[in-house]
């Protein structure tokens, strides 16, 4: 009934069509801009007076769209909708809900580049991480969906004489759907689509970065037929409307995607059983990350390099992913750190919406803020190799930035900063590269640059992170290939686009009969 798995594929911007495509895809998106969306509550469209305003980070001049902002009385709304909903939801067939999103994963794949090009207006997104995005999306659409039918043959278990087990899995009730902008396509998406699949329905709340791509994608799965409450779309504020739904008796599950802070908070607010509750929350929780690309002595130089480049500022550092930190044996620092900065020299930066640099904007005036406060730090703490400026007189932008000589202690190489910058630290051996790239609370991604195998299994073993990899870089894991999350203080390791995560979203069931 349906092909095997297949990661959508990339496309190629050297080839003069697509190059065509894509930007005839702008100038449509850019003719639809400044529209107005509305709320879904209980297949309701709803106009509020208050608005989030999405604006384009390269031109902050520039309306991308404004949605409606729910308020508490609707959010209570939603989650009657989602409950009373979730009653007949629960009894489709997996393939029928499956069906849903194999239908929503063609109607993006026909419009491909026309969801990029609003990735590039609401957040920045040079081309390549635009297409990116929307392609991770059509992954986990068509990945959970394959998933899904799976998962509904239950799993075996034994039985004894006389006696007749089954092992099935059923779906959770409500879920909360608290995504991020950065992946603002893929990861909103995924989460919204994997309690839905499941049986459960869903509020989600999306992130007030990226409200516009979130809006059409809701569009797209009313078209493939998800029906009235199984869904509903309320943007708001996280102190209103995302607590007041973390609260709420009926939540059974909360599945978030975004800081360290907010996800910490959710996971504690979530162990209060509030009045009239009857079950405990499940929560998914995926937050930071403080990644670091390991470069060992036997290390290919340009491997090293461009790992690092990559790593650290890809879609200007914004991904919990990104290889902010850059741990090198000494025999070879000079030489890699060198050529880092020649390389980060070269990078172009700019309104990459349009022109399509390497790298565009930072998000909003809070991370430009954040992002240059931490160019002080770095001054104090280390050694300014390259960049270390910004300019957010038309959009927020930030050079790629290389500080050198970090203790490995020192807030720039500790904190979080999700901004184009990596910071260098010098290592005597391979021990203590080790013990540095562990020295954090973060356990998410990490790289190791090295032609010795000893080295690279003792990393496979003692280096702590949810995603490692070897000789490469350390961002972009792609959906069924590399599953995606981590440990420590980066999240509940629920490893998006793998074989484990929908039954995250479900509870098992042991039925025993006897014969
Ligand atoms: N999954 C993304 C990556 O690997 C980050 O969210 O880069």
């Amino acid at each position: 009934m349906y092909t095997p798995f297949k990661h959508e594929p990339f496309t190629d911007f050297s080839v003069k069509e697509n190059k065509k495509a894509f930007e005839d895809a702008l100038k449509k998106v850019k003719g639809e801009l400044n529209k107005d969306y509305t709320l879904l509550v209980n297949g309701q469209h709803i106009k509020t007076d208050n608005k989030i305003t999405s604006v384009n980070p390269a031109k902050k001049d520039e309306v991308v769209g404004t949605v409606s902002k729910a308020d508490q009385e609707i959010a209570e709304q939603a989650m009657q909708a989602a409950s009373d909903a979730f009653e007949d939801w629960r009894k489709w067939s997996a393939e029928s809900r499956a069906g849903i999103l194999f239908r929503a994963a063609a109607k993006i794949r026909r419009r491909k580049h026309e969801f990029s090009a609003y990735l590039a207006y609401e957040v920045g997104k040079p081309w390549k991480e635009a297409d990116a995005d929307t392609a991770e999306a059509i992954d986990f659409l068509e990945y959970y969906a394959r998933q899904m039918i799976e998962l509904d043959k239950g799993k075996h278990v034994e039985s004894r004489e006389g006696e007749m087990n089954r092992y099935i899995y059923q779906p959770s009730g409500v879920a909360v759907v608290i995504p991020p902008w950065n992946l603002a396509f893929a990861i909103m998406a995924g989460t919204t689509v994997a309690p839905l699949v499941t049986g459960s329905t869903v509020v989600m709340k999306p992130a007030s970065n990226s409200p516009v791509i979130a809006a059409k994608f809701v569009e797209v799965l009313e078209e493939s037929g998800l029906p009235k409450g199984v869904l509903n779309f309320v943007p708001g504020s996280g102190g209103e409307v995302g607590d007041y739904l973390v609260d709420h008796p009926k939540t059974s599950l909360i599945s978030f995607t975004g800081s360290r802070d907010v996800g910490t908070r959710i996971i504690e607010k979530a162990a209060k059983v509030q009045p009239g509750q009857n079950h405990l929350k499940q929560v998914i929780a995926e937050m930071g990350g403080k990644d670091t690309v390991v470069v060992d002595k036997s290390a290919d130089i340009d491997t090293a390099v461009d790992a690092i480049v990559v790593s650290a500022f890809g879609f200007s550092g914004q991904k919990c992913s990104s290889g902010s930190r850059a741990v090198v044996h000494e025999d070879v620092y000079d030489e890699v750190l060198d050529r880092v900065a020649k390389e980060t020299k070269e990078l172009s930066v700019g309104n990459a919406t349009e022109d399509n640099v390497y790298m565009g904007p930072v998000v909003d005036q809070a991370a430009f803020d954040k992002i240059m406060g931490y160019m002080e730090v770095g001054k104090e703490e280390g050694r300014l190799v390259v960049g270390g400026n910004g300019d957010d007189s038309k959009g927020y932008f930030i050079e790629p930035t290389v500080f050198a000589d970090l203790d490995p202690k020192s807030r720039m190489q500790q904190e979080e900063i999700f901004g184009p910058v990596v910071c260098f630290t010098k290592v005597k051996d391979f021990d203590e590269a080790i013990e540095v790239a562990n020295n954090t609370e973060y356990g998410l991604t990490g790289a190791v640059i090295s032609e010795d195998r000893q080295n690279l299994e003792r990393a496979a073993r003692d280096f702590h992170v949810g995603n490692l990899y070897f000789n490469r870089n350390c961002t972009g894991a792609i959906v069924g290939y590399q599953p995606f999350g981590g440990f420590k203080m980066s999240g509940t390791d629920s490893k998006a686009g793998g074989p484990d995560y929908l039954q995250l979203h479900m509870q098992a069931k042991t039925i025993s009969e006897m014969l």
